[in-house]
This record gives C-alpha cells, sequence and structure tokens, in this order.
C-alpha cells in the first residue's frame, strides 16, 4: 500500500476541515499538532483552500494534508500543485482517478453502493470514503458491503463523532475515519483553537 495511505491508517481519524480564511491556516495546522493529529483533508468547499495547502505545505512539513471534496481534475491538479499529498471527493470520478493514478497520488473517492465500490476498483482505488457514512447505513451498510469486496478498506465520514466513533474504528474493514467535529468551520473562523487542540486530544484518547 502507498506510504501517504499507511499514513492515514496510522492517524485513525483524518480531520475534514472548511477553511474560510487563508490567514486561518497556519495556526489550524499548529492547532492538530498540539493536539497529537498531524494530518488534516483541507476541503475545495471555499476559494481559500488551496492558499491554505500552500501555505502548510510550504511551512510547516511535519503534517500530512490532502485535498477533499475535489471535484474536478483540474481541481486535483490544483490542489496537488499546492502541495496536496492526497485527493479525496465526495464521489466517485474517472477523471480525478486518472489523474491520480497518472501521477502517482492516492485518491480516496466517496462511495455508498457496490456499484461505485466496483467503478473504483477499476482504477485499482481500495481505500474508499465511504460518505456520508451516517445517512447510508453507517457500520450495518459497510459491513454488508465488505462481504463481496474483501479487499476493499473504508473510511468512513460524516457524521462521525466523538460518541460513534469508536464503533467505526474497531472494525477492521476500516481504514480510518474522516471527520469535521474538531475542526468545525465557526471555531477555525472564531480563532478558537486551543479548542480544536482540546478537542483533538479528546477524539485521539478516545481512539486509543
Ligand atoms: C466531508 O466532506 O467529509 C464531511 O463534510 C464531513 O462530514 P461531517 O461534517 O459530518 O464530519
Amino acid at each position: 500500500m502507498n506510504d501517504v495511505l499507511k499514513q492515514l491508517a496510522d492517524f485513525g481519524i483524518v480531520p475534514v476541515v472548511k477553511i474560510d480564511d487563508a490567514r486561518n491556516a497556519i495556526p489550524l495546522a499548529q492547532a492538530l499538532i498540539n493536539g497529537g493529529l498531524p494530518v488534516a483533508e483541507i476541503t475545495f468547499r471555499t476559494d481559500a483552500a488551496e492558499e491554505a495547502i500552500k501555505q502548510i505545505t510550504t511551512k510547516i512539513p511535519d503534517i500530512l494534508i490532502g485535498a477533499g471534496t475535489v471535484l474536478t481534475a483540474e481541481q486535483a491538479e490544483r490542489a496537488t500543485n499546492a502541495g496536496a499529498k492526497f485527493v479525496v471527493s465526495p464521489g466517485f470520478s474517472s477523471s480525478i482517478a486518472k489523474f491520480c493514478n497518472k501521477n502517482k497520488i492516492p485518491f480516496t473517492p466517496g462511495i455508498t453502493t457496490p456499484t461505485e465500490i466496483q467503478m473504483a476498483l477499476e482504477y485499482e482505488l481500495k481505500v474508499l470514503k465511504f460518505f456520508p457514512a451516517s445517512v447510508f447505513g453507517g457500520m450495518k451498510a459497510m459491513k454488508a458491503m465488505s462481504a463481496p469486496f474483501p479487499m476493499v478498506k473504508f473510511i468512513p465520514t460524516g457524521g462521525v463523532n466523538i460518541d460513534n466513533l469508536i464503533d467505526y474504528i474497531a472494525s477492521p474493514k476500516v481504514h480510518a475515519v474522516g471527520g469535521s467535529w474538531m475542526v468545525k468551520a465557526d471555531l477555525i473562523k472564531e480563532g478558537e483553537f486551543d479548542t480544536i487542540t482540546s478537542l483533538t486530544r479528546e477524539a485521539i484518547n478516545v481512539m486509543l
């Protein structure tokens, strides 16, 4: 397995970030590092995403940064040029899969059905984001989908929080979980970086 994907499994949790102002990027990265979780998926839901990725990856090499909510191959290219080490999308995209495979960038597309899993497998993608996990059947659905696809590992995301984290993490089919609960956009906007650190630390403690 690719090294970056291995690192995601080692971290166990991938904070999903929506950042409105790139000036908050460095303090955010520092807050996650201080909380013991040097990893983030920075979503292309805001115009600040690309610049935030660039700032963190050039100034703080000790944190693993990926790009999320990537909807086109062009965005994947911008994200990786900015320094993103992995690409996440909410659904499956063959154009992003082609771009990432060609450039040897780990890509974890969102899936909710066996059909989408098969589409991802056609591109040799075996670590898949199960999104939005809580709406599409949570652990029960994930376990059922695992049966015909023993080669697939999931990153359940969407509705994962401090209360159900352990149910997901305990499954051998779970590669890692994703979630925004410790890095809510409002916390970032309000400069509540100490809160981000303590929520992150709490998540790590629950996981361990
Ligand atoms: C994502 O894009 O991965 C989700 O918005 C994260 O879901 P959550 O906000 O329910 O954690």
